[in-house]
């Protein structure tokens, strides 16, 4: 017994021994435990994972799941990130986390405000709410109570309203982030007060007003990200007193005015991005000072020059862009020996003269090995190009249009095998079709237009660029047939072989051309930049973006193509644009046209059709730019509620007698219309008599054969049929018609 007791006493004093040493923390534990059970019971969902959490459970409060604790057993981390909170924080009493230290509520479904009560947290040092897009009102005021806080971000909300000036009392902010928040207003003064900010980050609001001056003051900040908001103005002189900053993003503002001696003080500058804004004036000599800087994007300003020691030593640079400025400097200025480390350089739109190549013929670019992207487009700079351009080995986009290049493309022991992307449009290269394109087997752009290529379309392109979506070979001089290989082109979506002297048919095997026979994926282009390709889109040049899904077209206008317009052509069911004008084609409009309803624009005119306009035309219910002028067209101009909407009559005329809408009616022709039309009767007057005559020449395989025709296309005319007659099979025929037309002239 007395044994009994011992253990008994023992078994008593080590309890209340543990009672004692706990009970302080417990009273913290339950409430804490209360305060939590009670803001999920106000939740409409949680994650599974919260199931730990009950108070049924809130002795082992620390065991419970996303939760953090000191050694005392209190709160001091809350990680709920991407638990599929959905409900409000209005019942969650902050008071009741004295010690938690992290908060991160990130990548849930919170709707509500962000309350005033989230002030209590006072020992918070890492606060993220980012990625909660339903959350509204406006950050509050009370923000500026957590005195220790480190790191805020509260990035992809949907709170709105201006960032409040209490933002200045986080004296120990080290990053902020604070982007598509999205915050409007000015940046409050306040901010200069964080002055032990590394990182601030406050892209994609709706910032307006200028970059304060007090920025300055904040000497620690190495990453500064302003990008996409409505800032205005010039940037602060003391800016330069940022001499820690590595990384610089003030894209897309309304910034401006001289940045010359404001830029460039950081030895640590790494990244630069001032595109998108108004910059004026010489490019700061000095931002390579450090000799770390690795990228420059000054696109999209107005910048006029850039000092030819500015990137000279800049040993470390791999990204400069600096398209659509207006810069006048000699291109060999800019770029020195040094740079062999270069990765993309582009200056299109500017006025960057001189040549590419050196003094031993050479090209100072290819001592560039590792360059990725070039893009010249848009100056005036002139010369031939060498042969080492082909053998950079990772080139996979080069554009060189619009500018004065000349002379033969060369060829070289190599193949630009990495090439996705080549651009040399409006220039004046010459010779054949550049033979160092082949086995470009990563080739996707392609635009030659606007040079004096010659020769013919070789037949290796499909074999050896069988990724290819955008092909255009415009105005240039390219003769010969287009070869049936053409139609190997599995891929691609544009073909433009307009303006050349190419004779003979247009090919007709589409079985494999399935590029423009299905919607294809958005991963055209250029993985890292634009591509663009110039094309003429209803009656209008149009620079077209290649990275934008969806453009899918022909044009072949402005050669001399004959024979009919191959049936297969209305099987490309995603074909937006489709321009045959000015050719010699003959026969009917295909029976199945109307099957093209993405089809925006079709240009048949200035050619030798002839037949009805089939009735499937209703069927072209994208229809907006259409031409059939100068053909041979006549009867009824088909109804549909799209074809109402094309109300010029030019793109009617010069027929042989069409009528109804927008032109007079069938019926009630007007006197000329008459003329033409009963001419037109005439003729198929006498051209029914061939037949009757040739009938009897043939005898039952005419028969046959038209029933045969009939069947197979159903529509085509009697009349085309006659037209194929004459090309195909019998020279009688024709003579006859011939005999009677010239008769009928006779008598007019
Ligand atoms: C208590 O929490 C633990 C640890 O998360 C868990 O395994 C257990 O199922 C919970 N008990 C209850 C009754 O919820
Ligand atoms: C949150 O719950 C409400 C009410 O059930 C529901 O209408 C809403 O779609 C949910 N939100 C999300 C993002 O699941
Ligand atoms: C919690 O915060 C609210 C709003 O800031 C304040 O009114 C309240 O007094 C705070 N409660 C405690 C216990 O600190
Ligand atoms: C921000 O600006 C955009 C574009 O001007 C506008 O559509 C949006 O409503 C603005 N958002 C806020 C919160 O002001
Ligand atoms: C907090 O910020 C407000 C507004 O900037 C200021 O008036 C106030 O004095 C600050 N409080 C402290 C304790 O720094
Ligand atoms: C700059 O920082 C100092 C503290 O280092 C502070 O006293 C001063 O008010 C700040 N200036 C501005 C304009 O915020
Ligand atoms: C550049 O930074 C130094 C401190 O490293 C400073 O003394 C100097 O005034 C700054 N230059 C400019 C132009 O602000
Ligand atoms: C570039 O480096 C050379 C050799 O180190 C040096 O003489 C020259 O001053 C440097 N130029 C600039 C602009 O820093
Ligand atoms: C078709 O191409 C010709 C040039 O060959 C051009 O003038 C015409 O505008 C184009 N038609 C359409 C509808 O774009
Ligand atoms: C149709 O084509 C003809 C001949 O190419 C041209 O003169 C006329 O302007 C075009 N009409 C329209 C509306 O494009």
């Amino acid at each position: 017994m007395k044994h009994l007791n011992h253990v008994g006493l023992f078994l008593l004093s080590f309890t209340c021994l543990q009672l004692s040493a706990a009970a302080p923390a417990r009273a913290g534990i339950s409430r804490e435990a209360e305060a939590l059970v009670n803001w999920k019971a106000s939740l409409v969902s949680a994650d599974e994972s919260l199931g730990s959490w009950s108070l049924a459970n809130s002795t082992s409060l620390c065991s419970w799941t996303h939760i953090s604790c000191d050694p005392a057993e209190h709160i001091t981390g809350l990680d709920l990130s991407g638990t599929s909170l959905n409900g409000t924080l209005d019942r969650l009493d902050f008071s009741a986390f004295p010690q938690l230290q992290i908060l991160v509520l990130s990548s849930n479904s919170l709707y509500g405000t962000i309350p005033a009560g989230i002030g209590n947290l006072t020992s918070l040092v890492d606060l993220h709410i980012s990625d909660n897009p339903y959350l509204r009102g406006a950050i509050p005021h009370s923000i500026g109570q957590l005195k220790h806080l480190s790191r805020l971000v509260l990035s992809l909300v949907g709170l709105d309203g201006r960032l409040p000036e209490e933002i200045g009392n986080l004296t120990t902010l080290e990053e902020l982030y604070l982007n598509s928040v999205p915050l409007t207003g000015p940046i409050p003064l306040t901010i200069g007060m964080l002055v032990k900010l590394r990182v601030l980050s406050m892209q994609q609001n709706n910032l307006t007003g200028n970059i304060p001056l007090e920025i300055g003051n904040m000497t620690e900040l190495c990453k500064l990200y302003f990008s996409d908001n409505y800032l205005e103005g010039q940037l602060p002189g003391t800016i330069s007193n940022l001499i820690n900053l590595q990384d610089l993003d003030l894209s897309i503002n309304q910034l401006g005015g001289h940045i010359v001696t404001k830029l460039g003080n950081s030895s640590s500058l790494d990244m630069v991005d001032i595109s998108h804004n108004k910059f004026s004036g010489l490019f700061p000599p000095s931002i390579c000072m450090g000799n770390v800087l690795r990228t420059v994007y000054a696109e999209y300003n107005r910048f006029t020059g850039i000092h030819h020691q500015t990137f000279q030593n800049c040993t470390s640079l791999q990204t400069v862009v600096f398209t659509a400025n207006n810069i006048v400097a000699d291109i060999r200025d800019i770029f020195g020996e040094h740079q062999r480390q270069l990765l993309m350089i582009a200056f299109s739109q500017n006025q960057l003269y001189g040549t590419l190549l050196t003094d031993e013929g050479e090209i100072f670019f290819c001592n560039y090995t590792g360059l990725e992207l070039i893009d010249l487009s848009n100056n005036v700079l002139h010369g031939g190009l060498s042969k080492c351009f082909w053998d950079i080995p990772w080139l996979g986009f080069m554009d060189l249009s619009n500018n004065s290049f000349d002379g033969v493309v060369p060829l070289s022991r190599s193949f630009p095998y990495a090439l996705e992307y080549l651009r040399l449009a409006n220039n004046h290269f010459e010779g054949p079709f550049p033979l160092a394109l082949k086995k470009c087997k990563n080739l996707t752009t392609l635009d030659l237009g606007g040079n004096s290529f010659s020769g013919t379309i070789p037949s290796w392109i499909s074999k050896d660029l069988p990724g290819l979506r955008f092909f255009r070979l415009s105005s240039n001089m390219f003769d010969g047939i287009i070869p049936r290989q053409i139609l190997q082109f599995s891929r691609l979506q544009l073909l433009d072989l307009s303006k050349n002297k190419l004779t003979g048919a247009i090919p007709d095997d589409f079985l494999n051309f399935t590029g423009m026979a299905y919607e294809q994926n958005d991963d055209s282009g250029y993985h890292k930049f634009p591509g663009k390709i110039q094309i003429v889109w209803k009656n209008v040049d149009y620079v077209y973006t290649t990275k934008i899904a969806g453009m899918v077209g022909i044009d072949l206008s402005g050669n001399v193509l004959s024979q009919e317009i191959p049936g297969g052509l209305t099987t490309l069911l995603v074909l937006r644009y489709l321009n045959l004008s000015g050719n010699h084609l003959s026969g009917c409009i295909p029976e199945d046209i109307g099957n093209l309803v993405l089809l925006e624009s079709l240009d048949l005119s200035r050619n030798q059709l002839s037949g009805e306009i089939p009735p499937s035309f209703t069927g072209l219910k994208s229809m907006s730019a259409l031409n059939l002028s100068s053909n041979k067209l006549y009867g009824m101009i088909p109804m549909g509620s799209q074809l109402q909407t094309l109300v010029d009559p030019s793109i009617y005329i010069n027929n042989l007698g069409l009528c109804g809408f927008p032109l007079e009616d069938c019926v009630n022709s007007s006197p000329s219309k008459q003329n033409e039309r009963s001419q037109s009767e005439d003729r198929e007057a006498l051209w029914l008599y061939c037949f009757v005559a040739a009938g009897f020449i043939f005898g039952f395989w005419l028969y046959w054969g038209m029933l045969s025709f009939y069947s197979e296309t159903g529509r085509c005319t009697f009349y085309q049929y006659v037209d194929n007659m004459q090309e195909n099979f019998t020279k009688k025929v024709h003579s006859c018609i011939s005999w009677f037309q010239a008769k009928a002239l006779n008598e007019v």
